[in-house]
């Protein structure tokens, strides 16, 4: 059990299928979706509508960073809410101030300074205006796998031809090469590229990784051509590295990271943090969101930050990583294990999916990728070796 489970229970709310029914006819049917409802989270595990529980190895996508309905996080949400609502950024605001110092000062980068807004793909937007306005220029070189987000500026950088294939036109200046290959990197830098920007872990990909030599190699090629590097640090950020970067274990820091999902604890928020020299770019009137930095997600990344740091939730994500890596190689189905933190991709010997529906009527929720036979993993940093072992156990029931 996770430290702060005690058990999530609730009494069964409204019936599980006008709940289903409800959602099926007025959203539109752009997700694929598991057949039951949750009303309730706690640390790690989720309770459905008929009040089963689950224990969570997706966190709600990678976004539940101090675990479901974390009291610290719950209880600076609701004082800010009580507070001031909201104020756009044509004021100056407390909880925005301590934000953008807490983020400014968890950065690797020196002397960051921070621009909010609301997801990771606005936070891409922002980061790959600032490097073109910065630059002048208007190439991009993106990676095959990459996934940054739903918005056409982002779209035009993603690489995992699922979420483009019909979108019409895409913008141009992208030039797109292979993840991991330092060499066809080369070949596509010159003058005319703003900016590199990838994933330092690609998550849809399946947890793809590369060595520390090739984001060394990344920045060196930045740095000849005066492009910018730039980590989409949506999945990999606040945290589920191990650190409140992945810059940090992978030991190259960039000029941009982008955070989003996990950076507020499942309050809406996203952030673009750019080294000084890209700042100069962001002039007035550049950049611009009205719920950006609002109050109570300002709050909610303050208390996210304080309970990553106070509750020493980074040396607990590399160990209980380095646990789940150990307890899944003795797992006769799993092929490899990789990612970083816990940010993981199970290669299995068979089709993930069948292996993550089987999971579910075990009780545990995991991810899957467009690799097809890799299960991911990316649970609320909570999580902790019984947990750990509780998913190995359950996996093993599945697959042997
Ligand atoms: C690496 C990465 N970048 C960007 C995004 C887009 O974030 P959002 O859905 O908040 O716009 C995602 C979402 O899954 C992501 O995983």
């Amino acid at each position: 059990m996770s430290e702060r489970d005690s058990g999530v229970r609730g009494p069964p709310g409204e019936p599980t299928a006008r709940i289903l029914e409800e959602e099926d006819a007025y959203q539109l049917p752009t997700y694929a979706k598991h057949p039951f409802a949750l009303v309730r989270g706690e640390g790690v595990r989720v309770l459905d509508s008929e009040g089963r529980r689950y224990l969570d190895l997706y966190g709600g996508h990678a976004v539940a960073s101090t675990g479901h309905s974390h009291p610290r996080v719950v209880r600076a949400i609701a004082e800010q809410a009580a507070r001031l609502l909201f104020y756009s950024n044509v004021c100056y605001n407390d909880a925005r101030a301590r934000a953008c110092r807490r983020l400014s000062a968890a950065s690797p980068i020196r002397g960051t300074r921070v621009f909010l807004c609301n997801s990771g793909t606005e936070a891409n937007e922002a980061a790959l205006r600032l490097a073109r306005r910065r630059t002048g220029r208007e190439v991009v070189v993106a990676m095959d796998g990459g996934f940054h987000g739903r918005t056409l500026g982002s779209l035009a950088v993603t690489g995992l031809e699922s979420y483009t294939r019909d979108v019409r036109p895409m913008p141009g200046g992208t030039r797109r090469v292979p993840f991991g290959d330092l060499a066809a990197a080369r070949r596509a830098l010159d003058v005319q590229v703003a900016a590199i920007i990838l994933e330092p872990v690609q998550s849809m990909a399946g947890c793809r990784i590369a060595g520390p030599e090739y984001y060394r190699g990344l920045r060196s090629l930045c740095d000849e051509v005066g492009a910018f590097l730039i980590y989409d640090e949506v999945q990999t950020g606040a945290g589920r590295s191990g650190a409140f970067s992945a810059a940090v274990p992978l030991g190259t820091i960039p000029d941009v990271i982008t955070l989003a999902k996990g950076v507020a604890s499942g309050f809406p928020a996203g952030a673009t943090l750019v080294a000084p020299a890209v700042a100069e770019a962001a002039t007035q009137g550049v950049l611009g969101s009205t719920f950006g930095g609002g109050p109570v997600a300002c709050a909610a990344i303050e208390a996210t930050l304080d309970v990553l740091e106070g509750e020493g939730i980074y040396e607990r994500v590399r160990r209980v990583g380095h646990h789940l890596r150990r307890t899944l190689a003795t797992v006769g189905a799993v092929r490899e294990v990789r990612g970083l933190g816990l940010l993981l991709g199970v290669v299995l010997d068979r089709e993930a999916r069948p292996v993550a529906r089987a999971l579910l009527e075990r009780g545990v929720i995991a991810g899957t990728s467009s690799a097809p036979d890799t299960l991911r993993l990316l649970p609320p940093l909570t999580l902790c070796e019984s947990d750990a072992d509780e998913f190995v156990e359950a996996l093993r029931g599945v697959v042997d």
